[in-house]
């Protein structure tokens, strides 16, 4: 098995990348933001909760994606491997997801960290906002809140990933072909080793 974390800042192109690489290497994609977004147009219980913190662009409680992201897990006992896009966001987070893989004897291979500029964050959300229908897309002081949340509880999960020497920072501006060359090219290295 061999499982990657799609690390970035909100707008940075972890879905877009995710697209491509759950194709190429036949991954299993969990994005705990689409998981959340599919709650809300149900409209259950969970997804109402989540929403009014989502349209706030603040993060939801750890408690609710690990719940989510175990489900997953183990709703999918065949794959060769997950990529977590958008999880996770905080170090607890990290820790819980270090368990639930250990249990299932196998370990994150690799963080690949897309790294943009806040400015064209800014400008990628404000112009998908256009017309993606979502909410925290459409007003600029909501997507400085959820920059302000990566800086302030996300980033420490590249630091605790880089204890373990799992990090690769990735230049994440530039045409979706380069930076998924990019991508590919570390993903390699480690399967070949
Ligand atoms: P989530 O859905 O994860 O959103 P996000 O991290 O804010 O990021 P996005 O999905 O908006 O961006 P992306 O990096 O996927 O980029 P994309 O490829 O779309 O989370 C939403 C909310 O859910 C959170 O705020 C939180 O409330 C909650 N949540 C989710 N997970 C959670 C967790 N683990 N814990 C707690 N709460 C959680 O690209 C963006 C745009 O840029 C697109 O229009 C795309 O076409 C364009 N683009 C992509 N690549 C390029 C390129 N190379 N050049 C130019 N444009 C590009
Ligand atoms: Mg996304």
């Amino acid at each position: 098995m061999f499982n990657i974390i799609l690390f970035g800042p909100p707008g940075s192109g972890k879905g877009t990348q995710s697209e491509k690489l759950i194709a190429a290497y036949g991954l299993v994609h969990l994005s705990t933001g689409d998981i959340l977004r599919r709650e809300i147009a149900q409209a259950t219980e969970l997804g109402l909760e989540a929403k009014k913190l989502m349209d706030n662009g603040q993060l939801v409680p750890d408690a609710v994606v690990v719940g989510m992201i175990k489900s997953a897990l183990e709703n999918n006992p065949q794959a060769k491997g997950f990529l977590f896009d958008g999880f996770p966001r905080t170090e607890a987070q990290s820790v819980s997801l270090d368990a639930l893989l250990a249990e299932k004897n196998t370990e994150i291979g690799v963080v690949l960290a897309l790294e943009v500029s806040n400015e064209e964050l800014t400008k990628r959300l404000l112009n998908r906002g256009l017309t993606s229908g979502r909410s925290d897309d459409t007003n600029e002081s909501i997507i400085k809140n959820r920059i302000v949340e990566y800086q302030t509880k996300t980033t420490v999960v590249a630091n605790y990933y880089s204890k373990f020497d799992k990090v690769v920072n990735i230049k994440g501006e530039g045409s979706v072909e380069e930076i998924f060359s990019a991508l590919c090219s570390e993903i390699d290295k480690r399967l070949s080793n």
